[in-house]
């Protein structure tokens, strides 16, 4: 799309994404306006927090920063900052708090800097209440639901010097056909859905990110489509439980159904998503992933716990019963799968006895890799209300002894691979060792092996020689 043939003494239009698009322009003035008075663009640094949801959005702020003119920067006392903020535990709210402060330390030294914070944690209320009384300096805020509107708030906060405050509580608006501009050349997310309705009681997701939308299938095709021609080889479709995909549409479409289509892209070697919800994993997925040369063998199936009493609580709607049984119907059916997963350790009223069922579920599975988390309570949700809050020395005693299984399953799990030769998509160089490159087997597996730069992008054969627990050392197969 053109963005530089924009009429810019009409008034701006009321339909998206033409709007934006009328926005991008206006404050495409600002930055040549700037670039004539300091001899230099003006920077732009984007952080992000979080899940692969935010990574995706943030290359959409890049994409809008990039066509207004802004020159993308790692450096942290930019021109303009932006904190892509996470919510999903207290810990990703407090580096955020943390780092505030050290920010505005670098404000005041640069005096062109502006300070704008979107993303998940914005959309609670009481996170924008201290930032207006402790934190005044920033400049821009607004949430999840309305990051679509990033050019028209950028616009409106060049304008202003108070600080902007832009959130709704809740859309059901998709904007397509916004820029991009991607962290990597050969892979990409691709947003399917937005949003959860499934309100586990300790997750505040549903809360921050709204209810289920789910795109339609045209518009995820011609993206991908599109992708496909600008050399991208792997695609990552993203949704809080893509499972569910498809059902709202006005013609309802299975995720399954989906991923045919996508499968019939020509150009996308790798198809990969991520998150399943165990409760709605049906057969016709099991059966598309078993007969597809593309959808990469690994699945990750959050388990939160092993417990089906604390499930109950949890709104999880499964059992352990009926967890281990999915996932033995997925390893018949697709015998090389990787099985990986989310546990909560502490969920209020977990006792030693639950606790033992979901280190169970860890032995029988035998996961790849698991990610553990110590519950956190997070105000609005179900569970923050429960009186049976673990004590904290008995949840870090029971983190302490997941993790250590988790280790323990996932090296001899991974272990099976060793001496086989695999394809890997080669991601980067190695940020140890400048001689490694750093690349992914189809099932998500890292692998760390000799090369150069100029392997980045590709898929090349590699014998992985040492399991190092969740990653490998390799050889480059040649010939
Ligand atoms: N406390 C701890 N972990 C949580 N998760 C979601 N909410 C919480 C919480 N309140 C974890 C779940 C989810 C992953 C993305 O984050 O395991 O699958
Ligand atoms: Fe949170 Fe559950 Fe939705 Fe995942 S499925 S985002 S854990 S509410």
């Amino acid at each position: 799309m053109d963005y530089t043939v924009t009429e810019q003494n009409t008034a701006a239009p009321a339909d998206e994404p033409r709007r934006q698009q009328f926005f991008i322009e206006k404050c495409r003035m600002y930055t040549e306006d700037f670039r004539i008075r300091q001899g230099r663009a003006p920077s732009a640094n984007i952080r992000t927090f979080g899940c692969q949801m935010n990574e995706r959005d943030s290359e959409k702020l890049r994409g809008i920063l990039v066509c207004a003119g802004y020159e993308i920067t790692d450096r942290e006392d930019a021109d303009l900052v932006i904190y892509n903020t996470c919510t999903v535990r207290e810990n990703a709210n407090l580096k955020v708090y943390g780092r505030l402060g050290y920010l505005n330390g670098l404000k005041k030294k640069n005096p062109h800097m502006r300070i704008v914070l979107c993303g998940c944690m914005m959309q609670e209320k009481e996170v924008v209440n201290k930032i207006r009384k402790s934190y005044p300096f920033v400049d821009l805020i607004f949430g999840t639901h309305n990051i679509w509107q990033f050019a028209e708030l950028l616009f409106r906060m060049q304008e202003s010097r108070e600080m902007l405050v832009e959130l709704w509580d809740s859309t059901d608006k998709v904007v397509e056909e916004l820029p991009a501009q991607r962290t990597y050349s050969f892979k990409s997310g691709v947003n399917i859905m937005y949003g959860c309705n499934n309100f586990c009681t300790y997750c505040i997701v549903p809360y921050v990110r709204g209810r289920e939308r789910s795109r339609e299938p045209k518009d995820i095709l011609r993206e991908v489509e599109q992708l496909a021609a600008d050399g991208v080889a792997e695609i990552m479709l993203l949704g809080q439980n893509v499972n569910s995909y498809g059902k709202t549409l006005e013609h309802p479409v299975s995720f399954a159904q989906l991923l045919q289509e996508v499968e019939k892209v020509e150009g996308i070697q790798r198809i990969r998503f991520m998150t399943s919800h165990p409760k709605d994993l049906s057969d016709e997925l099991i059966e598309v992933m078993a007969g597809s040369e593309k959808i990469c063998p690994h699945l990750h199936l959050p388990l939160q716990s092993g417990s089906s009493r604390l499930l109950g609580k949890m709104n999880r709607h499964y059992t352990k019963e009926g967890y281990i049984a999915l996932c033995e119907k997925l390893r018949s059916r697709i015998p090389d799968l990787s099985l990986t997963t989310d546990i909560i350790v502490g969920f209020p009223g977990e006792t030693e006895e639950d606790f033992l069922e979901t280190l169970d579920v860890v032995r029988t599975v035998r996961y790849d890799s698991a990610f553990t988390f110590i519950y956190s309570k997070r105000t609005g949700t179900p569970a923050a209300q429960y009186p049976d809050q673990v004590p904290e020395e008995i949840v870090k005693d029971r983190f302490d002894r997941l993790l250590a299984l988790v280790q323990e399953t996932g090296r001899e799990q991974i272990s099976r691979f060793e001496g086989q030769t695999q394809p890997v998509l080669v991601e980067h160089v190695n940020t140890q060792d400048a001689s490694l490159v750093t690349g992914r087997l189809a099932n998500n597996l890292i692998v760390h092996f000799p090369g150069d730069a100029s392997l980045i992008g590709q898929i090349v054969p590699v014998t992985l020689t040492e399991c190092k627990g969740f990653y490998f050392m390799g050889e480059r197969k040649i010939g």
